[in-house]
């Protein structure tokens, strides 16, 4: 991955000055306090100018590729929908068996294509540090949407801007996520972005989906308060920010392990009663059976609207990326 700016072409005046053009956004390890506060407040910008016009031309003339090699709809369809709010086009790859990856086309040469095409690259992918890859071979910023068990940090800076527009702040939370720990990528940017502000983790998950042990270690080394549970009781009636994960069916050895572990962890209503009248529950979603349908229209549930905030949050990321925030 290379920090350095992309694409040094600047057809509309000097964009070097605005912080994050032409850059790679592929882990949330980049991303600094003051990163997240600007983050924020382009997206708040970004949320208001949707209620206020629903569609502008900051973007417009910027072409997005969308290439993605897993499925997704919140991604995928939130960062098109991003594009078109913001003026720009989308060129969609989400069927890989229909484009030129089944004829044996190698990542780096399918990144090289698309980026003759388009501004940036948006790239879901299967494998560990697939994103870094793609990033490497392209002059264009790539955006990171999920590199198979490694990271997803555009789900995190979602997920962070839904607690700070929830809660009000990010600072001295206790924050407990729940499930599949293991291959959860979501958790893994999480609980990193979260160690810039201070917060008191819990992770719950059967043993063979704990949080990996290099994540632990990386905390452990900046200080932060990490404790691990099988059972949710233990921390449920502390936490401000219950995380919930889908078990991830895809990514395991074997059918024999997901059977021994799925529907480990149920939430609703009865389990929340349990929980302080201000904590919300928050899930990257898709769901399967990790929060009951019961739950939905407690106001604490917070998972709709984060959807939502992803909208704005990938609004901000374009247009900063592209040297218009
Ligand atoms: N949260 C998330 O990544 O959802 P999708 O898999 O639908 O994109």
């Amino acid at each position: 991955m290379r920090t350095t700016v992309k694409s040094p072409h600047l057809p509309f005046g000097d964009q070097r000055t605005a912080p994050w053009y032409g850059k790679d956004i592929i882990s949330i390890k980049q991303f600094s306090r003051s990163d997240l506060e600007y983050i924020f407040a382009v997206a708040h910008e970004m949320r208001v100018m949707v209620e206020r016009v629903g569609t502008f031309d900051l973007l417009k003339g910027k072409i997005l590729a969308n290439l993605f090699y897993e499925p997704s709809t919140r991604t995928s369809s939130s960062f098109l929908a991003a594009m078109e709010r913001l003026g720009g086009n989308v060129i969609s790859i989400s069927e890989v068996r229909y484009s030129s990856v089944a004829k044996g086309e190698s990542l780096p040469d399918t990144v090289r294509t698309l980026e003759c095409y388009a501004d940036v690259i948006v790239i879901r992918h299967p494998e560990l540090g697939s994103a870094a890859i793609a990033a490497q071979a392209a002059r264009k910023p790539v955006i990171n949407a999920g590199d198979g068990v490694g990271e997803h940090p555009t789900q995190a800076l979602l997920d962070a801007f839904t607690i700070h527009e929830e809660l009000g702040n990010l600072e001295n939370l206790t924050v407990t996520m729940v499930g599949d720990l293991k291959y959860g990528r979501t958790v893994h940017s999480l609980s990193r972005l979260l160690s810039l502000y201070n917060a008191k983790l819990h992770y719950v998950s059967p043993e063979a989906l704990r949080m990996p042990p290099e994540i632990i270690a990386e905390l452990e080394a900046k200080g932060v308060s990490q404790t691990e549970h099988r059972t949710l009781d233990k921390a449920l009636w502390e936490t401000d920010v219950l995380y919930v994960t889908r078990v991830q069916r895809e990514r395991f050895p074997s059918e024999d392990v997901y059977e021994s572990v799925k529907g480990a962890y149920v939430i609703n209503a009865e389990v929340m009663k349990g929980a302080k009248p201000r904590t919300i529950v928050m899930h990257p979603l898709p769901r399967v059976n990790e929060i009951s349908v019961d739950f939905d229209d407690d106001p604490r549930a917070a998972y709709f609207r984060q959807m939502e905030y992803g909208l704005y949050v990938r609004m901000a990321l374009l247009a900063m990326v592209l040297g218009k925030a």
